[in-house]
């Protein structure tokens, strides 16, 4: 048996991945979320960070699903992601197959492992959600447009912010946060959660829910974040970060912006969004997609906002982010 080789269930021999399979996964993962997928991107950094486990599936040398956990909540909790199963092999409950083996391996090495978080972008119904607790659904707004576009629209914003009254001097402001130390401070506040009304008392970070707590810290200081926070005092009620740029498969190679709102002040919102894209326009090239991912009730009012641009436009629909969680 292959030192990586970790098990066989159902006619499926399980490996963790490695750097020479990536061609395989990018086999069966044509089209996967229309176009937005990270794990092209993802992929070599996932299989080496610390407490990931990235486990392939392969049925006679073929390589037919993948699933990805990692271990977070100072070792309590594990967060799926990446899931995927071969388009020929989809339908005969080949992802309950991995799933179930990939809890029992992450279980294995990680005893402490109570339950599996994971957010998921379609609502299958209550009855295929039956097996999980649905801690939250947020909003998300989605935009798209050339990356020549982007100037003129954050001035629109901008525009929009000033004729509103929101940048006059009795606007609470948002300040970039880039002291490690005073955002410490704010994530670690025990108030926080109820303040913001985070979604489970986690805060996701483009997808991935992570309670805050220390070690958590740790994980989202790894992944080069932009902040904003409402700096009207040592309480926040508002707080934002953005993912770095990075490529998806979209419309032969687009750029993918992810913009993560907390707090429910539709101006602060509007704020940290004009703040966000800011902050990114020059680096922008291509086609760009922007997924804004906000508390339900700030939907319609920052869609409104972002309406009317002739070069920057929404993307889709009004849709949610699922929140769940299970006991494993
Ligand atoms: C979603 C996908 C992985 C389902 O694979 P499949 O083998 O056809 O799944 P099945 O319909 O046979 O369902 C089998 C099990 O997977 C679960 N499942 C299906 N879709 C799921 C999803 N999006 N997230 C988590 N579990 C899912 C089902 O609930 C079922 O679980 P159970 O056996 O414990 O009840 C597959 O269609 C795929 O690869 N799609 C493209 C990638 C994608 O959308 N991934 C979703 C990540 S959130």
């Amino acid at each position: 048996m292959a030192s990586h080789c970790v098990g066989e269930s159902d006619g499926l021999t399980f490996y963790l991945a490695r750097p020479e399979d990536y061609d395989d996964v990018m086999a069966i993962s044509h089209d996967i979320y229309g176009g937005m997928d990270y794990l092209p991107h993802r992929y070599h950094s996932w299989i080496t960070e610390p407490g990931r486990v990235v486990i392939i599936a392969r049925r006679d040398e073929k390589l037919v699903a993948l699933e990805s956990g990692l271990v977070v909540d100072g070792g309590e909790t594990v967060v799926v992601e990446g899931l995927r199963v071969s388009p020929h092999e989809r339908g005969c409950g080949l992802a309950g197959v991995i799933q179930t083996f990939a809890d029992g391996y992450v279980k294995k090495i990680h005893p402490r492992v109570k339950s599996k978080r994971l957010t998921r972008g379609d609502d299958p119904g209550p009855e295929k959600l039956r097996k999980f607790a649905l801690l939250a659904r947020r909003a998300v707004l989605s935009l798209w447009g050339k990356s020549e576009g982007f100037d003129g629209f954050v001035s629109s914003l901008k525009q929009k912010l000033l004729a509103s009254g929101v940048s006059n001097s009795s606007f609470r402001p948002l300040v970039s946060v880039q002291d490690s130390g005073a955002l410490q401070a704010v994530l670690l506040d025990p108030d926080l959660p109820s303040r913001l009304q985070l979604p489970g008392a986690a805060l996701i970070q483009d997808w991935q829910p992570l309670r805050l707590v220390q070690s958590n810290l740790q994980i989202l200081a790894r992944r080069d974040l932009t902040w904003f926070i409402d700096g009207s005092g040592e309480k926040p009620m508002f707080l934002s970060l953005h993912t770095p740029l990075y490529p998806v498969p979209f419309d032969g190679g687009s750029l993918r912006f992810n913009i993560d709102l907390y707090g429910t002040d539709p101006s602060l919102a509007k704020t940290a969004l004009t703040a966000h894209l800011d902050r990114v326009k020059s680096d922008l090239q291509g086609m760009v997609v922007v997924h804004i991912y906000m508390h339900q009730t700030l939907w319609k009012e920052l869609q409104q906002f972002c309406e009317g641009h002739e070069m920057v436009r929404q993307f889709r629909d009004y849709w949610e982010q699922l929140f769940l969680e299970r006991d494993i």
